[in-house]
């Protein structure tokens, strides 16, 4: 079937269209268009994400993004339609809450020939509820025009089943351990097969992204700083910089799955404060790098010793580590080397472009839903922004 998904949680933009087959042990996805806009550079002087921004930024590139995939996926086809003025009333409501999208979506629309697609399928959550409904509106107002269900779902599912897209890892023996960390979310999360979620831990404050974020912002590193801190760690590693810098390992002995990150934060500022006069300016590269890596190190110490706790206490066969901070490479390699060290464990990574937030983990986790519970075809479901949603399946 073919899957169109619309992403728009957080400060990135993205639609794509999939083609998906296969049952619930051996998914398979093709890409059949994908488009991405991040709106980095705009939130860059607010040091994080403006949410107002990201919606009225959404709402302006969502059309042309879509029209975009539509083009590369082949299913642009143009002419003039004659939808019912009383439908475009109905669409109009749906988009009452962009009001600014009603004029460009219906100017667009009304010149597409309704492509062969099945399903449309948006993150409702978790995120920024006024990004969310940018995507929520759209996915709902094509789902009426288009006469297609529009099937809702977690963003935090999505980080997990991008691990799909990889042909040579794809497969995943359950009980699976899900290991989330980006810039919202921070959470081990135990899964007995797909649809079946259950949170056996998570940060009780800073999420290991929104630490690497407020680090680099210390470090005078321009937002999103994660990728940043993770360069001057892997400088300070390559070009073997002198290991001064300490910090602590939160919650390592703690006897739960659960992680703090807002100490390590503080304790990176009182660093900062006590050895140069609080100023990153007084700082040199290789301070700079030193201190990088060290925090580097402290957040993967963390994360691997309650990855393997984890492990031992749920048996899991297949350990799948997703969200942003899996981009860094260093982080990257020290899960792989789990692989190594327990030869019954299976690691699977996403590669990186797809570390990220984007549409085509969203294709899948919807996907995953239509598989799991056939019936989101036919019944339509009650679709709204939800910035806090939890799993909706709890084993
Ligand atoms: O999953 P994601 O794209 O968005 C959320 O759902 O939050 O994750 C974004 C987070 C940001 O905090 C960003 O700084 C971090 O992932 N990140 C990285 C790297 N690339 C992105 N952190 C460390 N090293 C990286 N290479
Ligand atoms: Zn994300």
């Amino acid at each position: 079937m073919k899957i169109l998904s619309i992403e728009t949680s957080c400060d990135e933009t993205a639609v794509c269209i999939v083609e998906a087959e296969g049952g619930v042990e051996s998914p398979s996805f093709e890409v059949l268009g994908n488009a991405l806009f991040s709106q980095v550079d705009l939130h860059k002087e607010f040091g994080g994400v403006f949410p107002s921004l990201a919606k009225r930024e959404h709402a302006k590139n969502l059309p042309a993004l879509f029209k975009k995939v539509l083009a590369e996926a082949n299913f642009l086809a143009e002419k003039d339609n004659d939808y019912s003025e009383n439908l475009w009333k109905e669409i109009e409501s749906i988009l009452i809450k962009e009001k600014e999208l009603y004029p460009s979506f219906r100017n667009l629309l009304n010149t597409i020939i309704k492509p062969d697609i099945n399903a449309v399928v948006v993150t409702e959550g978790p995120g920024l509820e006024p990004a969310l409904w940018v995507g929520v509106s759209f996915a709902l107002a094509l789902g009426k025009l288009w006469g297609i269900p529009v099937i809702g779902v977690n963003h935090m599912e999505g980080h997990i089943a991008s691990v799909l897209m990889n042909p040579e890892s794809q497969k995943v023996d359950f009980p699976a351990l899900a290991v989330l960390i980006s810039g919202g979310h921070t959470e081990i999360v135990k899964i007995d097969g797909w649809g079946k979620y259950k949170v056996i831990g998570e940060t009780v404050d800073d999420a290991v992204g929104e630490a690497f974020d407020k680090t680099a912002r210390m470090l005078g590193l321009p937002y999103p700083g994660g990728p940043e801190v993770s360069k001057l760690a892997e400088l300070a590693r390559t070009q073997n910089i002198p290991q001064v810098a300490k910090l602590p390992r939160p919650m390592l002995h703690s006897k739960n799955l659960n992680f703090s990150f807002s100490g390590l934060k503080t304790a990176v500022l009182y660093y900062i404060r006590d050895n140069f006069a609080g100023k990153y300016e007084n700082m040199t590269l290789d301070n700079k790098a030193d201190l990088a890596r060290e925090f580097e190190s402290s957040v993967l110490e963390v994360l691997e010793t309650k990855t393997v706790e984890a492990l031992d206490e749920t048996g899991a066969k297949t350990l799948i580590v997703a969200g942003g901070v899996i981009a860094s490479s260093k982080i990257r390699e020290t899960f792989f080397g789990l692989e190594t060290a327990r030869t019954d464990l299976k690691v699977r990574i996403p590669e990186k472009s797809l570390a990220t937030d984007n549409a085509i983990m969203i294709a899948c986790a919807g996907y995953l839903k239509i598989l799991n519970e056939p019936t989101v075809l036919s019944n339509p479901q009650n679709i709204v922004a939800k910035g806090n949603l939890k799993y909706k399946v709890v084993v």
